[in-house]
């Protein structure tokens, strides 16, 4: 991330009425409700605001200003570093030599984006994703039925926090021997500690050491995984590299799991405070397929961030070259200009096109993973779970930041 966490002056292009005080990372009521407190928010300020907080940024909440965002990349950029401030930072490997894996090609623009995307696209398909359905459910049943003598857990660390991991080394052929190894760097993602850039780059070194055994193995053994997929690709006619696989798999592991985690927990967190919905849908499974849409909605948690390439006006503003914009993805699908009566959980809305997976050239290439996964939890939770509700002595624990994350949440049941 390039914010730091200084508070800054207004910069005179910004107007007084364009300044809001949010910082993402500290506000307070972000650590008890997040979500409630995001839509005081999108009610209090404009759609498109700055504050000064963490380096001093741009955030827009409103849903069009997002949308704009997201699909004018020669505007907005994904590569949060100009070409110059590239060069200056220097060579991308540790002192010890060590390559530094980067995030590829989600922090890149077309058409590099474009190239680069194009293998994951192949291999990502909406195809992979319901050829591990049957895995998904043997282990969602495996794990919920383990709690439900117990009338407790915390399903973050019961369930949210393997299934997908699980998931995950299934898809990328790794031994499932290796879970402890990865729940504890996924726990890494999950509970940020702020901002440390030193920290970010070891992290992603210690990513990419836990897969490089396997990539290089099935360059020359193929398998049915993911791995011996990408491996398969080649790009403008040249066969894959061994930097790119990293790059992609580290990407895989920063992108697909701990998202699927906070989704779910915070739909099982709406389904405990919620009984009657816990009712509807057992009546009613079909409906678990709309209901996954709006808790997606409802509880948005990631903000991609972009970087101003040229001067340009939006929401009546004027954002200038280098200015940087964080889009509130939370915020954006509270929008009540676009979602009415936002809070609402509603089957029946019309508009079901939330921001939550991003849009435009970057958006989200594990969505059907995602909601296959999502959807496949909730039927099994309801199917094997008696009527659950929050843990009245114990609270949730919220992660305020780049993502809305969420690292426990009690849950009881009789
Ligand atoms: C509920 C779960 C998920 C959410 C909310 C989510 C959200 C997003 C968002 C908002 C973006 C766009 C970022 C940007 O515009 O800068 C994105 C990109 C991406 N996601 Fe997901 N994601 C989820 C699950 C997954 C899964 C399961 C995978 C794969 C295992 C995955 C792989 C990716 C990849 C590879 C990209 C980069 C695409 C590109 O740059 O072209 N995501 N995701």
């Amino acid at each position: 991330m390039v914010f730091n966490s200084r508070t800054v002056e207004r910069p005179s292009h910004v107007p007084e009425e364009a300044v809001h005080e949010f910082d993402y990372f500290r506000d307070e009521g972000l650590f008890t409700d997040p979500h409630q407190r995001i839509l005081d928010l999108v009610d209090a300020a404009p759609p498109l605001f700055w504050t000064p907080h963490n380096g001093g940024h741009w955030m827009a909440v409103g849903y069009n200003e997002a949308f704009h965002i997201l699909r004018e990349p020669e505007t907005f950029s994904s590569a949060l570093m100009s070409a110059e401030a590239a060069q200056q930072a220097g060579p991308t490997r540790l002192p010890d030599g060590r390559r530094i894996p980067m995030m590829t090609p989600i922090m890149m623009d077309p058409p590099q984006h474009t190239r680069l995307r194009g293998p994951l696209q192949k291999t990502f398909s909406p195809r992979t994703a319901i050829a591990l359905k049957d895995d998904i459910e043997g282990l969602a049943i495996d794990l919920v039925d383990a709690v439900v003598p117990l009338g407790y857990a915390d399903f973050v660390t019961a369930i949210a926090e393997p299934l997908p991991v699980r998931i995950f080394l299934k898809m990328m052929g790794l031994p499932d021997d290796r879970i402890s190894e990865f729940r504890a760097m996924v726990r890494e993602v999950l509970e940020p500690r702020g901002f440390d850039p030193v920290e970010e780059v070891l992290r992603m070194r210690r990513i990419g050491d836990a897969m490089i055994d396997q990539i290089i193995a099935r360059r020359t053994d193929p398998q049915d995984d993911i791995i011996s997929l990408l491996w398969s690709v080649e790009i403008d006619g040249q066969p894959m590299s061994l930097e790119l696989m990293e790059d992609y798999c580290c990407l895989l592991f920063i992108a697909g799991l701990d998202t699927v985690i906070n989704a779910m927990t915070y739909g099982i967190r709406h389904l405990a405070r919620n009984p009657k919905l816990q009712t509807q849908l057992r009546a009613d499974p079909e409906a678990i397929v709309e209901a996954t849409e709006e808790l997606l909605r409802l509880y948005s948690f990631t903000g991609p961030v972009r970087r101003v390439t040229r001067e340009t006006k939006l929401a009546d503003r004027i954002l200038q070259t280098g200015d940087i914009v964080f889009v509130y993805l939370g915020g954006v699908d509270l929008d009540p200009r676009e979602f009415p009566e936002p809070d609402h959980f509603d089957l029946d809305r019309e508009n079901k096109n939330h921001l939550i997976f991003g849009a435009g050239p970057h958006r989200c290439l594990g969505s059907h993973l995602a909601r296959i996964e999502l959807q496949t939890l909730y039927r099994v939770v309801l199917e094997r779970l008696p009527e659950f509700r929050m843990d009245p002595d114990q609270h949730p624990v919220f992660h305020p930041g780049n993502i809305l994350s969420v690292s426990k949440l009690p849950i009881r049941w009789d």
